[in-house]
């Protein structure tokens, strides 16, 4: 008899985005009338811009043409997109990262999930709590977090790094050693960020205890103040000890269209094991590229049009955070983020409990968000409102919550 893979009989209830999905639709059965506007997750609302476009119909002319046809990508990416990035999101930054230390993907989430599996087994994972949950999930499918506490709604072989108001949603250097450490910066799920000398000091801090970080820089984007670092390779010392995972959903629009890429630098070695060979092993066995039509459209985010087409973008989901921050605020709520990334974090008000003000603003406000202990047990009495919706509906919403 076959066996399964029981650390999945381990994870408690269903993936945080499916639950809420679940419970929407059964809210929309019982009031078919209701127009509900959503600004749970975060998914991108602006159509692709049209250099984007552009590249993405010529791609699929020329795989319309047997001159042109294009089989397998490269598995690590196709030089014209590797090239592109280590130029604009490296280079340009003072960072030394070659197009040969660029994987390229479907996206962050799928690298996200991933990346744990070139890692042995007795790994402790270090995450700030509250945090994205592919990082811990992967990791219990894996079987590396030991036990789950169904009342803490913690895992006992998990280093959690508490983020609340208290300091200031800055993760603290955990009391016991973890070997992988997971930052999300700018972050989800509350939208604040560190300074770049913070970050600095992760690096330093894993450099000394031989720890590896895991870097998500998936809203590098959405940045807007001067101190705070786009790649963790601005640090010191980061490409002995830190991957990167970017991805192309939030700054283009990509949430449809799926490309991303991670970055191994050739340094980060484990004793003699480079990790950079483990992931192009893993990526070579496991994955067959990103479709030509979808790097090509990756490239024309870098062209001069393109990056003025995307900074609209970015701006105009900006608008909406300004928006939803500052109403919110007129409202009397406490609220975070906004700033530097795409999510609002926002306390509940009264004693609500984070799925308690969920349901609430369902029922009396019609408008979905993300209850903030979906995230981890510090984002109990938090909730998260992402900018990625239109502007008409972040203010017909921000006015359905002002009205409760
Ligand atoms: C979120 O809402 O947290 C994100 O959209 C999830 C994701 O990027 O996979």
């Amino acid at each position: 008899m076959f066996k399964i893979n029981e650390n999945y009989q381990k994870l408690p209830g269903s993936y945080l985005f499916s639950t809420i999905a679940k419970k929407v639709s059964a809210f929309t059965e019982a009031h078919p009338d209701k127009e509900l506007i959503r600004l749970g997750i975060g998914d991108v609302t602006q159509p692709l811009a049209p250099a984007v476009i552009a590249a993405m119909h010529k791609a699929v002319d020329e795989m319309g043409d047997a001159g042109t046809f294009r089989g397998y990508a490269p598995d690590l990416g196709y030089a014209f997109l590797r090239d592109a990035i280590a130029e604009h999101d490296y280079k340009l930054r003072g960072c030394d990262i070659s197009p040969d230390e660029i994987f390229v993907s479907d996206g962050a989430k799928s690298d996200s999930a991933n990346i744990q599996e070139i890692f042995g087994q007795e790994n402790r994972i270090a995450v700030c709590d509250p945090v994205y949950p592919v990082y811990v999930d992967s990791n219990v499918m894996a079987g590396r977090t030991g036990v789950y506490d169904p009342k803490k709604e913690t895992w006992s072989n998990v280093i959690y790094m508490p983020c609340t108001m208290e300091n200031g949603f800055v993760p603290e250097f955990p009391r016991e050693t973890p070997d992988m450490i997971y930052l999300c910066l700018p972050n989800n799920p509350t939208g604040t960020t560190i300074t770049k000398a913070q970050l600095q000091e992760w690096v330093d801090y894993a450099n000394k205890v031989g720890a590896v970080i895991i870097y998500d820089g998936a809203y590098e984007a959405y940045i807007s103040e001067g101190d705070v670092a786009h790649s963790i390779y601005e640090c010191e010392g980061a490409k002995a000890c830190a991957i990167e995972l970017k991805s192309f959903s939030k700054n283009a629009g990509f949430t449809g269209v799926r490309l991303g890429y991670t970055v191994v630098p050739k340094e980060l070695k484990c004793g003699e094991a480079s990790l950079h060979q483990m992931w192009a092993r893993r990526h070579g066995t496991k994955f067959n590229g990103a479709p030509y039509i979808v790097q090509r459209a990756g490239e024309a985010t870098y062209s001069p049009e393109g990056r003025t087409q995307l900074k609209e973008q970015v701006a105009y989901y900006m608008k909406n955070a300004a928006a939803i921050k500052n109403g919110l605020k007129d409202a009397g709520y406490t609220v975070f983020g906004g700033v530097n990334a795409p999510y609002i974090w926002l306390k509940t008000p009264g004693k609500m409990t984070s799925w308690e003000f969920f349901d609430y603003l369902l029922e009396n406000a019609n408008v979905v968000g993300t209850p903030g202990s979906g995230f981890g047990p510090s984002g109990e009495g938090y909730f998260r409102l992402t900018a990625f919706g239109t502007y008409e509906n972040t203010l017909a919403a921000l006015g359905r919550i002002q009205k409760l």
